[in-house]
């Protein structure tokens, strides 16, 4: 069964500096790209009941009310079903959030990425902090289930002003928040043009960490980048990822996971227009689930559960990583758990070494 959909709208009306994602400022071809997202909608979806859809981008606030009900109208649903919907700050108005909330969308993903406008416009923004927090209001009274995106890390930032950031939106209550450290992606701006002013590796760990010291005074930091005020404001669709569930992905460049098989569809706009039903699916070796498994598991605040594994993939996780997961408790990066291991804060910051060690070239 196949039960969330992740579906992705490449447009944006202008590119990020930092953005390496499938998206683009070409809105004038919306009706020829929903044409072919419902095309290969009709020909993989199997009529399951969706307990999650998620409308990912690119920017898809920028699609107007009938663009998303003729998407929304391909699939099974219910009032149960967590339905999001990335949202830029400039899109949200008191109409379009009823007319969203009408359509069945109950949850809202707003991208404040910063709450300074000097660094909005350094990271090249849409959009104003003003407008971002008159986001933020409007949303809150029509959706009890909403969060925000933060960057961490950005030119300019500083530990005092990203410190003063926290405590502003420890106040706002907001039910669920996303933060993630600036990359420098190859094929963006800031990969070109290197921004002045960037604070340190070292500066960013701190960021992070005062976040997560912060935040988990009310938060619950259920997983590497994201906090919710109480476990019913996870994010029900990417739970799926992190569980590795299966999912279904649709548009250009939407990965999915299918029994065990994972695809990823075209970057290449004219080849996803004339070709949206192509999948290319890539069998995952057992040691590649096992691995992912670990990875995934572990950016979750529970962490992985070696009975759950071994049942899985017939092993015994213990025994095998007996060497690598010793080193890590004695040195503070791991911590164990009643069902396994967990990563401690220490353990996040260093997160992509500890998990270089898992992988069997
Ligand atoms: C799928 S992206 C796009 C969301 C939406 N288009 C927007 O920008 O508001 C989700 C989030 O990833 C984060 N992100 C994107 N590129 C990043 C980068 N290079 N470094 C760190 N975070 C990034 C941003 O916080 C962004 O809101
Ligand atoms: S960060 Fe979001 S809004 Fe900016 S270009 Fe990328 S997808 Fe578009």
């Amino acid at each position: 069964m196949i039960n969330c959909t992740y579906i992705h709208i490449p447009f944006c009306k202008t590119k990020c500096n930092y953005c390496s994602f499938c998206s683009f400022p070409l809105i004038s071809k919306k009706n020829e790209y929903i044409d072919a997202l419902i095309k290969e909608i009709r020909f993989h979806y199997k009529n399951e009941e969706q307990k999650t859809i998620y409308f990912g981008g690119g920017t898809p606030s920028i699609l107007d009310i009938n663009d998303i009900k003729r998407i929304l109208d391909c699939f099974k649903y219910s009032q149960n079903t967590s339905i999001t919907l990335e949202m830029n700050p400039n899109d949200i108005n008191e109409k379009k959030l009823l007319n969203l909330k009408k359509l069945g969308i109950n949850r809202i993903s707003i991208g404040v990425q910063s709450f300074s406008d000097d660094i909005l416009k350094i990271i090249g923004r849409s959009h104003d902090s003003h407008t971002a927090i008159s986001a933020i209001n409007l949303v809150s009274k029509y959706f009890s289930d909403y969060s925000i995106d933060l960057i961490y890390g950005l030119p300019k930032q500083t530990i005092k002003n990203w410190n003063e950031t926290l405590e502003y939106i420890t106040r706002l209550n907001i039910p669920h928040i996303s933060l993630y450290g600036l990359k420098i992606e190859q094929g963006t701006k800031f990969y070109k043009f290197p921004p002045e002013n960037l604070p340190s590796l070292d500066i960013q760990a701190d960021m992070y960490k005062n976040a997560a010291d912060k935040l988990s005074k009310k938060y619950i930091h259920y997983e590497f980048s994201n906090f919710a005020i109480s476990e019913k404001y996870y994010s029900k669709h990417n739970l799926a990822y992190w569980k590795r569930d299966n999912y279904y992905g649709f548009g250009l460049s939407a990965s999915g996971f299918i029994d065990k098989m994972r695809y990823t569809n075209t970057f290449n706009y004219r080849e996803y227009i004339k070709n949206p039903q192509f999948r290319d699916f890539e069998e995952l070796s057992k040691q590649k689930e096992l691995e992912e498994e670990i990875f995934l598991g572990l950016r979750l605040k529970e962490g992985i559960n070696f009975k759950h594994i071994n049942q899985k993939y017939g092993i015994e996780t213990e025994k095998k990583y007996k060497d690598i997961f010793e080193k890590f408790i004695k040195e503070g990066f791991m911590e164990k758990t009643k069902e396994g291991v967990k990563l401690t804060l220490k353990g996040i910051l260093l997160s992509n070494e500890i998990l270089c060690e898992f992988v069997e070239v």
